[in-house]
């Protein structure tokens, strides 16, 4: 991430905690820690663990009166989304992509899939006619960042649904007996809207285990969740999103009708994605396009969208050229690129005519002889700046 991105969002989840704490809402506190120590648990393991222990300390003291305050503040009469009754924080996200939702970028292989499901959705009745029930429910697995979330929230706009996003880390916020009916609550509605429910994180349960304190309340939301599963109607479409399958109990993915595996774009995929994220921008970048595409291989498409969007803010605000910030991130992102993507960013670099050779050499490690094969003797001679000069 940029650096100034990452700092806007630290600024944000700060300011977002000091409200919360200022207000006294010491469970909503407890909440949003945790969705941090989720959110950063990848990149800042440190941090997520010192945020996790201030998060620990905390329990004990919160638990008593909050139980006992318990009430279901959940009205399905009246049609108000499922809240936590302590917290008052809703459950469920709501997505409503009905007014239109460009088609996710992936493999032609996975958009088949999907394609499958919203068309058996739509020919329920003739399925029916034969006996056969359409697929109900699916499990979304691939790296953070790939389009799970996305992909579920079209395919709801498919079907004409909203989505529906249940936040596991939310509903599993209040210990002691509460997470069953929090959950039991939020399908109860879903089942009978018919919605389109993504359980998203779906690993968030399985995590928790190691957590001595929480086996007991783990079991019986387990438990609960495998009942949802099997008593979830035809009518519904109930979807699971995870980055670790091998977190899952094997008894609640036996229970998904089908698996649907997210994997990184390919180099087609990346260039599809770069357009589409240059969008307006599209015709200032238009000749470094393919340096873009060479130097954001092996990211997923979200990052793709970060990068871009951030190179297009550089542009319109500090009137950067768009050439030095391309070439900034080809010579960033070079070192995590494997042989074949570097080689190909190195040949796209030696193309632009910005570098000499001996640089682009430098830098990404593939031979002169090699540049000069395929892009044409230098344009710049000499070796540029020597290491640590
Ligand atoms: N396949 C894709 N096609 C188009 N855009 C994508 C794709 N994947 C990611 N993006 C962009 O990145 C954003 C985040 O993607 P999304 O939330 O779907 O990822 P995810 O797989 O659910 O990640 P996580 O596991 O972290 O929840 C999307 O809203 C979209 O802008
Ligand atoms: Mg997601």
């Amino acid at each position: 991430m940029e650096t100034t991105d990452a700092i806007i969002e630290l600024e944000d989840d700060f300011a977002n905690l000091a409200r919360l704490a200022a207000s006294g809402a010491v469970e909503d506190v407890r909440l949003y820690l945790a969705k941090l120590v989720r959110k950063h648990r990848t990149y800042h393991p440190e941090f997520a663990s010192r945020l996790d222990q201030t998060l620990k300390a905390t329990q004990t003291r919160s638990l008593g009166p909050s139980i006992m305050r318990r009430n279901g503040s959940f009205d399905s009469t009246q049609g108000a989304m499922p809240a936590d009754a302590d917290s008052k924080m809703s459950l469920i996200r709501v997505f409503d992509d009905l007014k239109g939702i460009e088609c996710p970028i992936l493999s032609q292989s996975l958009l088949g899939q999907l394609g499958t499901i919203t068309q058996e959705r739509k020919e329920r009745d003739r399925l029916a006619a034969h006996g056969i029930r359409p697929t109900r429910s699916a499990v979304f697995v691939g790296p953070p960042g790939v389009g799970k979330t996305l992909s579920a929230r079209w395919l709801a706009a498919q079907i004409g649904k909203p989505l529906w996003v249940l936040d596991l880390t939310t509903v599993m916020s209040s210990l002691l007996g509460k997470t069953g009916n929090n959950l039991r609550m939020v399908f109860e509605h879903a089942k009978e809207n018919e919605a389109v429910l993504l359980l998203d994180e779906v690993d968030a349960i399985a995590k928790r285990r190691s957590d001595e304190s929480d086996v007991g309340e783990l079991k019986r939301l387990v438990t609960a969740i495998l009942q949802e599963v099997d008593a979830w109607p035809d009518t519904g479409l109930l979807l699971a999103a995870t980055n670790h399958p091998e977190l899952i109990d094997p008894a609640l993915w036996r229970r998904f009708d089908a698996i649907l595996t997210f994997g990184l774009a390919d180099t087609q995929g990346v260039e599809a994605a770069v357009r589409r994220y240059l969008g307006p921008s599209l015709d200032v970048f238009a000749p470094w396009i393919p340096m873009l595409v060479s130097s954001l291989q092996k990211t997923s498409l979200s990052d793709v969208e970060r990068t871009v969007t951030s190179l297009r803010r550089s542009v319109v605000l500090q009137q950067t050229d768009p050439a030095r910030l391309v070439i900034e991130l080809a010579t960033r992102n070079a070192s995590h690129l494997d042989k074949v993507a570097r080689r190909d960013l190195a040949i796209e670099l030696a193309r632009s005519g910005s570098l000499s050779h001996n640089q682009i050499s430098e830098m990404t490690g593939v031979a002169r002889d090699t540049l000069r094969k395929y892009a044409g003797p230098s344009p710049i001679k000499g070796r540029g700046p020597k290491k640590g000069t």
